[in-house]
């Protein structure tokens, strides 16, 4: 398994481009199902995760050509795509189940593997799930697998989520796109992702409206027109720069971004005492010399991301004062923890909460990353640190960060990646 040496100490200094959204490609990627018609998809990451949705699509049936060069995919689904999602592939990427809805849509049946727990919680999908059942599907789960059917076809309905759930949003508004009649979607996830999901359906032919922040009105569409999309930028990704940059006591210019869409992120890391300048599609971001401590709370958006918590701790672990975070969002999302206290870090876990002492200078170690947003913590915390870090198990960063050996050695970071 690859690993990644890292010898921290070096001020950060350059730019770097943030690539295209990997929690939005995934949802336009399965939304590429209900149209028989040419999708080309633009600005796409090239990370693990999209991969394995084109391998998905692939199994589907679905004509798709991964353009590396281009960033750029083409799909093309005008035969009759199978209907049965494998363990293999919906087991690594649990967005896997997002492709139940527009199969749905497309043919009244599917067989989709559940998607199963993770390092960071058992990721249900009974919201998924409960919604779908109000459009008039019925399910058997079997062996692991959701056997679904809608003997009668999808049927327009008026549906509440009973808690916010991006994952079960995106599911229950590609279902419903050709769902008879109208349907009224309450208490959704409004996730610029989602939103992003909802041009990209509206583009295609699809009859779907935000009347208020967290209600979707979707009314069904016959026939969809060929598409050419670009996805939006990686929000994620663009935060854990701003972090690098900030606990590195460095200067990044963080491009192709929309400020806009990451202003409570600024605004957090302002508070905390970050310099950042911001132009139309860019930020230039640097440390002040007196980080000050923090309580914050993860949540859905526009709250602060749960996929940036294990990112700003390391931040919190320089700054003057103890911080605070809480964990709303996931049941086990503090497996940073064990790994950045073997630093030098002082963080203590009550419950949901964890109490960060600051003024800590971390120190390299062997470390072992666990899950996506938690490895690139430990890189944080060792481009932080003053001697040669070790992480193990890479291929969970290369999930869902780019190059980032390449963007960060690009501004001056030590970084290599060895067998
Ligand atoms: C999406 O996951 C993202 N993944 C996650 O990013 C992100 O952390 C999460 O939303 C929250 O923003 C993608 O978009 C591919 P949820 P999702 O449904 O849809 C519970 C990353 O690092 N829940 O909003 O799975 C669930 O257990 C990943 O890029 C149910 O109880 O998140 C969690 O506690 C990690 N029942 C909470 O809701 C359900 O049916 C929010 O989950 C579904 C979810």
């Amino acid at each position: 398994m690859q690993k990644l040496i890292i010898v921290g100490g070096k001020k950060l200094n350059g730019s770097i481009n943030i690539s295209g959204s990997k929690n939005a490609t995934l949802p336009i990627l399965a939304a590429s199902i209900l149209s028989k018609n040419k999708v080309i998809i633009k600005n796409i990451p090239l990370v693990k995760d999209v991969e394995t949705m084109v391998d998905l699509l692939s199994l589907l049936g679905s004509k798709v050509k991964l353009d590396k060069k281009r960033k750029k995919i083409e799909i093309l689904n005008s035969n009759k795509l199978n209907t049965f999602a494998p363990y293999k592939l919906v087991k690594t990427m649990r967005a896997g189940v997002l492709v139940l809805g527009p199969l749905l849509a497309r043919y009244n049946k599917a067989k989709v593997s559940l998607p199963g727990g993770c390092a960071i919680g058992s990721r249900p999908v009974d919201l998924h799930l409960g919604a779908l059942k109000k459009l008039g599907v019925n399910f058997k789960i079997r062996d692991g697998y959701i056997n679904a059917i809608a003997k009668n076809g999808l049927i327009g309905n008026k549906i509440t989520f009973p808690k916010i759930s991006v994952g079960a949003t995106e599911n229950t508004m590609l279902a419903a796109c050709f769902a008879k009649g109208k349907t009224i979607l309450n208490n959704c996830a409004c996730e610029p992702e989602i939103k992003d999901l909802s041009r990209f359906l509206i583009k295609m032919g699809c009859k779907i409206k935000w009347l208020k922040k967290r209600k979707i009105e979707i009314n069904n569409v016959t026939n969809l027109k060929p598409i050419t999309y670009r996805v939006m930028f990686d929000r994620i990704e663009a935060g854990t720069y701003m972090i690098a940059s900030a606990v590195t006591d460095g200067r990044i210019k963080i491009k192709n971004i929309n400020p806009k869409i990451i202003k409570n992120e600024i605004l957090v890391m302002k508070k905390m005492g970050i310099i950042i300048t911001i132009k139309s599609k860019e930020i230039i971001v640097r440390n002040s010399r007196y980080i000050k401590k923090i309580n914050l709370k993860t949540s859905s958006y526009p709250g602060f991301p749960t996929d940036l918590q294990a990112q700003i701790m390391v931040l919190m672990c320089g700054a003057n004062g103890v911080s605070k975070i809480i964990e709303n969002i996931f049941e086990n999302r503090f497996m940073h923890i064990p790994e950045l206290n073997r630093m030098g870090a002082k963080i203590d876990i009550k419950g949901n909460q964890a109490i960060i002492q600051g003024n800590k200078k971390l120190n390299g170690a062997e470390l072992m990353a666990t899950d996506l947003r938690a490895s690139v913590s430990l890189v944080l915390a060792a481009l932080s640190s003053k001697s040669k870090t070790t992480i193990n198990r890479v291929y969970h960063l290369d999930r869902g960060y780019e190059n980032i050996e390449k963007k960060l050695s690009n501004c001056g970071a030590q970084i290599k990646r060895t067998e």
